[in-house]
C-alpha cells in the first residue's frame, strides 16, 4: 500500500510454473509485435496459453490492447485462470491454509507424504471445484520441475519435487493478476474454436505442445491427447487461415533440426512462411538436469 493508502499493483507473472514457458523468446516476439501494434483496434489471441508467459508480458507492456483472447485445452488449467479473474480471495484462504501447514512439515519425507495425500485428493476431483485449483496451484508449486503430467486416465502423476521453501501462495501475484484478466476473455477448448474471436486486424501468438525433440522428451504430456503430426499439420491450415482472413501470427515451435539436421518437417510445411531460428538454453533431457544451447523456430506470416 502506498502512502496515499491506495494499493498499488506489481506487474503481474504466471502464477503457475508450465512446460515451454516463453521466458527467453520474449525479447523476439515484443519486436515481432512491435513492428505491428500501432494499428488500431488491434486484438491479442493466444490459443495455447498454458502458463501465459508472454500473455503476462503483453498485459505489462502494451496496455493499448483492449481485446485479448486466451485459450487451453486444459480444464484445470482454464478453470484456475476463471476463478483467479472471478474472485482470487476464496483461493488465496485455502492456499494460504495449504502454505501453513506445508511450512510445519518438518523434514522431506513428511512433505512428500504430504505431497502424496494432495496429489491423491486432487485426482479424486471429477469436476470443477475451489479447492481443485488451489490444490492445482500447491501441486505446481512443489511438484518435480512444475512440470504437468497427465497418465491415460487423465490423472496428474508428476513426482514431489525438492524445492526447500516454495512460494505456495504468491497473494500480491494472484491479486495482480485478477485484475489485469478483467479485460481477458478465458476459453477453454480447442485451439481451432479461437477463430470466430478474431476482429480484423488480430495477432495470434500461438506455442502448441513441442514436436518432441527426442524420444525422452515425447513423456511431456499436458492432457489425454497427443499432440502428434497430424496436428502439427492440421495447426498449419489454422495458421493459413489467419493468414487468409488478413490477420497476423507468431507461432513458436522446437526446431527438429536441433537432433536431426536432415529433418525437414517445419521447413517444408512453413515453406511460404518466415522462418527464423532463436538459439535458447533449455532442460535436454527428461531428467531435467542436463541444459544445453539450442534452437528453437519463430514462424510468422509477416
Ligand atoms: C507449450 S504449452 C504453452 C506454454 C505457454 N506458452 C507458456 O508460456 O507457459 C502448450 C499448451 O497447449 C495446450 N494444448 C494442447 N493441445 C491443445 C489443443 N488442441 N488446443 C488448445 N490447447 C492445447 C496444452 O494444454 C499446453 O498448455
Amino acid at each position: 500500500m502506498s502512502s496515499s493508502g491506495v494499493v498499488s499493483l506489481q506487474n503481474p507473472k504466471p502464477f503457475l510454473k508450465w512446460v515451454g514457458g516463453k521466458t527467453q523468446l520474449i525479447s523476439e516476439i515484443d519486436q515481432l509485435i512491435n513492428k505491428i501494434i500501432d494499428e488500431e483496434n488491434f486484438c491479442y489471441i493466444e490459443p495455447f496459453v498454458g502458463g501465459g508467459a508472454v500473455l503476462f508480458h503483453i498485459l505489462n507492456q502494451f496496455n493499448n490492447i483492449e481485446n485479448i483472447v486466451i485459450n487451453d485445452i486444459n480444464h484445470n488449467l482454464v478453470n484456475a485462470y476463471r476463478e483467479i479473474q472471478k474472485n482470487p480471495l476464496e483461493l488465496i484462504d485455502l492456499l494460504l491454509d495449504i502454505e501453513t501447514n506445508y511450512y510445519t512439515l518438518k523434514n522431506r519425507e513428511e512433505k512428500a507424504n504430504f505431497y502424496l495425500a494432495k496429489r491423491e485428493i486432487f485426482n479424486r476431483f471429477n469436476d470443477y471445484s475451489l479447492e481443485k485449483i488451489a490444490l492445482l496451484l500447491f501441486l505446481n508449486k512443489t511438484c518435480f520441475n512444475g512440470l504437468y503430467r497427465v497418465n491415460k486416465k487423465g490423472k496428474f502423476n508428476v513426482p514431489f519435487g525438492q524445492y526447500k521453501k516454495p512460494n505456495i501462495c504468491d497473494k500480491n501475484n494472484l491479486i495482480s493478476v485478477h485484475h489485469y484478466l478483467q479485460k481477458v476473455k478465458v476459453l477453454q477448448g480447442d485451439f481451432e474454436e479461437t477463430l470466430k474471436y478474431a476482429i480484423k486486424p488480430s495477432i495470434f501468438y500461438l506455442d502448441p505442445p513441442y514436436k518432441p525433440i527426442n524420444l525422452t522428451s515425447s513423456f511431456t504430456s499436458y492432457s489425454e491427447q497427443i499432440f502428434d503430426d497430424n496436428e502439427q499439420i492440421r495447426l498449419k491450415k489454422f495458421c493459413d487461415e489467419i493468414h487468409r482472413q488478413g490477420n497476423y501470427f507468431i507461432l513458436s515451435n522446437s526446431d527438429v533440426k536441433n537432433y536431426d539436421h536432415s529433418n525437414n518437417f517445419f521447413d517444408e510445411l512453413y515453406k511460404q512462411y518466415n522462418i527464423k531460428r532463436v538459439k535458447v538454453r533449455r532442460n535436454i533431457n527428461s531428467k531435467g538436469n542436463k541444459r544445453g544451447e539450442i534452437f528453437e523456430l519463430l514462424i510468422t506470416n509477416f
